[in-house]
């Protein structure tokens, strides 16, 4: 990684992952402040996977505007709405079911509809929204993240759709719909969630340069990786 992309990639050490989820708590808050002070809502992307649960499940006694908060998802599993796969019911059992956050400033992906309808319909929603105040998202073991997976489309150009279908995801289920690399760079802030063992060999790729679906995310103000201290430990064996 050169000194640049160093620079726009500012990585975050907390001693573990409970460490790593009030700092996320705060961060997400203080976003919320500062975009509510400044414009009266808070447009958040929310991350998928199951690191961001503990996250989510603190934030519901948060004080704060919830009429102002305004949720999109980085990306979603076509399965039913109820199945406990998917990305919005996790988020809402944990969280978005029990603060006031007015339900037409839930944007869920209807991704039940299938990969190709939900895509076309949420890039719609998105329309009539503009850059994201804070962008959540997770890494993969393979160094995807949302729903960007290497060797597929990532939509990182400029003019890239703002939304994706993957028929063929490497992480199951295969069918998914993911906000592209374009737009989810399309933000003020950026914070990517990481913790878990399974994580390092990702983040020394990144950290090393390789070119992952992660390193595509490039908001203007650069990202904040949050990351358990133990995965910036260099691999014995680098590949
Ligand atoms: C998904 C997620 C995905 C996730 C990473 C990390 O729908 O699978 O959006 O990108 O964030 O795979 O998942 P964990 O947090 O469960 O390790």
């Amino acid at each position: 990684m050169n000194r640049v992309e160093l620079e726009l990639s500012r990585w975050h050490a907390v001693a573990d992952k409970l460490a790593l989820q009030q700092m996320a708590i705060e961060t997400i808050l203080a976003s919320a402040a500062q975009a509510i002070h400044e414009r009266g809502q808070f447009h958040l992307v929310l991350a998928g996977g199951n690191t961001p649960r503990g996250i989510y499940h603190g934030l519901r006694t948060a004080e704060t505007d919830w009429f102002a908060w305004h949720i999109y998802f980085g990306d979603e599993r076509c399965l039913p709405p109820v199945d406990p796969a998917r990305n919005s019911r996790m988020a809402a059992e944990v969280w978005l079911d029990r603060v006031p956050i007015p339900a037409l400033q839930l944007h869920v992906i209807p991704a039940e509809l299938g990969a190709v309808q939900a895509a076309r319909m949420y890039a719609e929603t998105l329309w009539a929204v503009g850059g994201f105040d804070l962008v959540l998202l997770g890494l993969g073991e393979d160094g995807h993240t949302a729903s960007l997976f290497p060797d597929h489309e990532w939509g990182t150009a400029p003019g890239s759709p703002d939304t994706l279908a993957v028929l063929d995801a490497p992480k199951p289920p295969p069918q998914r719909v993911s906000l592209s690399a374009a737009r989810l760079s399309r933000a003020r802030q950026v914070i990517f969630l990481v913790s878990g063992e399974s994580k390092h060999r990702a983040v020394a790729e990144w950290r090393a340069g390789k070119d992952i679906p992660a390193r595509a995310i490039m908001p203007a103000a650069g990202v904040d990786v949050l990351v358990e201290s133990a995965l910036l430990i260099p691999l014995l064996v680098p590949n």
